[in-house]
């Protein structure tokens, strides 16, 4: 395993795999591992012949008045369990090492979808997001890279990109990993208090629930949105949105799902601390 924190010494590096014909696989993340991550990992070097994992807290996609700071970082242990999955490289760069002149000039969106859903209350998240995944497929140019379907807008969003600059990689998506009661794995889950964690499993037995409905026949777009605000809360979660959109354009579907690939879209509070979570509906 080798642990990198330049982009010279890993494009010296992958230069070499490259030459041995290995393929690549990348795991984007900003640490503080969880098990949501491990399965990408290891997903990742069932494919492919080496895989990077990137550690990185990237700034440009927090808010003002965000977690930038107090956000978890545990280098040690995320490097000897990346390892322990199956990564062979971790890449871990500076924010100068990255930025080297603060925000970069050139800034990658999607003026569609950026400032839908999330992107309504993180001015700027997309735009960040897109920026640093673009430069770590450049930097480490790999054959396919690993994302989870927690965090589906940022995923759609990535995608898109892929396909409308013609990244030569294919996106994996892998699907949510979850406690046993239901609650998405996030590393910010550790910011909930001990009543709080047992309350936010809500979020996914409101998206159960109106799944369920839908598969007896309710189409209502309301009603679906509803089934999930009343089971956040009816335990003490503040909704901060619930959309149903269309899952090949991500855009609203307003009124009553009629035969599209629907998604129901929701992020939510327990105290300050920001939950997201999404359903399929089929
Ligand atoms: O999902 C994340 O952890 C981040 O948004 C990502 C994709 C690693 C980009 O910083």
């Amino acid at each position: 395993m080798q642990f990198i924190q330049t982009i010279q010494n890993l494009r010296e590096v992958l230069e070499d795999s490259r030459q041995n014909d290995l393929s690549v696989g990348l795991v984007p993340t900003m640490g503080a591992l969880h098990e949501g991550h491990l399965s990408l990992i290891r997903k990742s070097a069932s494919q492919n012949d080496l895989t990077i994992v990137s550690i990185f807290v990237n700034p440009i996609q927090f808010g003002a008045n965000e977690d930038l700071k107090t956000y978890p970082r545990r280098i040690e242990a995320d490097i000897s369990l990346a390892q322990s999955h199956g990564a062979r490289i971790v890449f871990a760069p500076s924010v100068l090492e990255m930025y080297p002149n603060n925000k970069p000039m050139t800034l990658i969106r999607n003026a569609q979808i950026e400032s839908l859903y999330c992107g309504a209350y993180r001015e700027g998240h997309f735009q960040g997001v897109l920026t640093v995944v673009a430069k770590l497929f450049l930097i480490c140019n790999p054959d396919r890279a690993y994302f989870g379907t927690k965090d589906y807008q940022q995923l759609f969003l990535i995608e898109k990109m892929v396909e409308d600059l013609n990244f030569n990689l294919k996106i994996i998506r892998v699907p949510t990993l979850r406690e046993d009661s239901g609650l998405a794995l996030s590393s910010r889950n550790e910011y909930l208090s001990e009543q709080d964690h047992l309350n936010a499993p809500a979020i996914f037995q409101g998206l159960e629930a109106a799944k369920k409905a839908y598969q007896k026949g309710e189409s209502r777009v309301s009603f679906l949105i509803d089934i999930v605000r009343q089971s956040i809360e009816l335990k003490k979660g503040q909704v901060q949105y619930i959309e149903i959109v269309d899952s090949s354009t991500l855009l609203p579907i307003l009124d009553e799902i009629k035969g599209q690939t629907a998604v129901i879209l929701v992020a939510a509070f327990w105290g300050k601390t920001r939950l997201i979570d999404n359903i399929e509906l089929f």
